[in-house]
């Protein structure tokens, strides 16, 4: 029996858990305990978790993988949970072939053509919400914001969410990502976002636009259950990573004063900047998971077949064998290779897109509150260390 287990608990707003650190000195693979007693795998090292993620052998179906942490209230986790019966569509978690029909079907629509497409879009909501910031009340909570909102709206653009319907359909979802609203508002909050895909589909199919689920529609290949589930996903794991990079982001370029000046004075280091910002945050902080449908060995350790293994990107992103000094935030930093993205078959569909927001909506903050500085003591940011995705629940800024 192991004593090794998943805590989400930090020392530092941005260091990943000590704990898990120091392991990765030891070792680069670890037994360790699941919530459910299940003694599995944690991968701590860089070059082990690209194999553990390139390797079809291990699969992410949910019915195979164990939790790593006890589930916990907000949607992601009732998402992530066994319990959760996913829809048809939500290809994330299937496993090739299966997966690859998805796969292949999506990436047909994140044409370069839409992409540049949705750029023009980002930055309008982008400076629409920094108008509405400039002309609020001071502090301002940037998540509620700035933060929250354009992930979403960018969402709605790419799905094709009619404008008028937008705030409705922005209400409901950030209700089913909160983690203030109780369970049975969280569940209500799903079943109204359901019911809106499921009426949105056949709206599209009548009335094709020039967005994802039309394009979808017309290759005609998803049945109506199926593009209401990718629809789904896309809405799920674009919306919380994104916002939370942003709103983590801007606290951690706030906490440091000389990278901050760093960008303000070459603003082209952007690009380099958002790819540093996802190594150094790796918000995606407990899992991947993966099960071995055999047994496979990984850097000397023999996982058996039906063991669970949990890969613990923030610390990863820091292996110093790959990114030596990686403890430091530095935005001049070749960032390129981190897995804040994952790797392999599943490796995040949104990342141009995502990229794109980031990339925008940082620098057209910084730009327009030259002055920008949080609202409250450092240390009274209140973090998400109790979500799967970490990031911060409240970000209190002045300017
Ligand atoms: C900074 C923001 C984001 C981060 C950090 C992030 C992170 C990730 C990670 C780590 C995975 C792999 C999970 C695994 O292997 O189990 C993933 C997959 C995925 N992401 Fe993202 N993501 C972000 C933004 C987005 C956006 C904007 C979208 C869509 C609009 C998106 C859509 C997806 C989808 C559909 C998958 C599943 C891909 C597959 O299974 O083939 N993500 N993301």
């Amino acid at each position: 029996m192991t004593g090794l287990t998943m805590s989400t608990e930090r020392e530092r707003p941005f260091d990943p858990p000590d704990t898990y650190a120091r392991l990765r000195e030891r070792g680069t693979v670890h037994r360790m305990r699941f919530a459910d007693g299940h003694e599995g795998w944690l991968v701590t090292g860089h070059a082990a978790a690209r194999a553990v993620l390139a390797d079809p052998r291990f699969s992410n179906r949910p019915e195979l993988a164990h939790p790593p942490l006890a589930a916990r209230a907000g949607l992601t986790e009732e998402i992530r949970s066994q319990e959760f019966k996913l829809p048809p569509g939500f290809f994330l978690r299937t496993d090739a072939p299966e997966h690859t029909r998805y796969r292949r079907l999506l990436t047909g629509q994140f044409t370069v053509r839409r992409m540049k497409g949705l750029e023009a879009r980002i930055l309008e909501i982008t400076e629409a919400r920094l108008d509405a910031m400039e002309a609020a009340e001071r502090p301002v909570d940037l998540v509620d914001a700035f933060a929250l909102p354009i992930p979403s709206l960018v969402i709605c653009e790419l799905l094709g969410v009619p404008y008028e319907e937008r705030a409705a359909f922005q209400d409901d979802t950030k209700v089913m990502l909160s983690l203030e609203a109780k369970a049975d508002e969280a569940l209500a909050a799903i079943g109204h976002v359901f019911a809106y895909l499921n009426g949105l589909i056949p709206r599209k199919r009548e009335h094709p636009g020039d967005d994802l689920l039309s394009g979808l529609i017309e290759g005609g290949e998803l049945s109506d259950d199926e593009l209401a589930g990718v629809a789904f996903l896309l809405l799920v794991a674009g919306h919380e990573t994104t916002a939370n990079m942003l709103g983590l982001g801007t606290y951690a370029l706030l906490a440091d004063p000389v990278q901050l000046a760093a960008l303000r004075d070459d603003p082209s280091l952007i690009d380099n900047a958002v790819e540093e910002l996802l190594r150094y945050l790796s918000i995606v902080h407990v899992g991947p998971v993966r099960a071995a449908l055999e047994d496979v060995e990984v850097d000397g350790h023999l996982i058996r077949k039906g063991e669970s293994v949990a890969l613990h990107l923030p610390v990863i992103n820091r292996d110093p064998a790959k990114f030596p000094g990686g403890d430091a935030l530095d935005l001049t930093r070749s960032a390129t290779g981190h897995l804040a993205f994952g790797h392999g078959i599943h490796q995040c569909l949104g990342q141009q897109l995502a990229r794109s927001e980031m990339r925008i909506a940082f620098a057209a903050l910084l730009r327009r509150f030259p002055g920008l500085r949080l609202a409250v003591p450092a240390d009274e940011v209140p973090l998400r260390t109790d979500m799967g995705v970490y990031g911060v629940h409240r970000l209190p800024v002045t300017w």
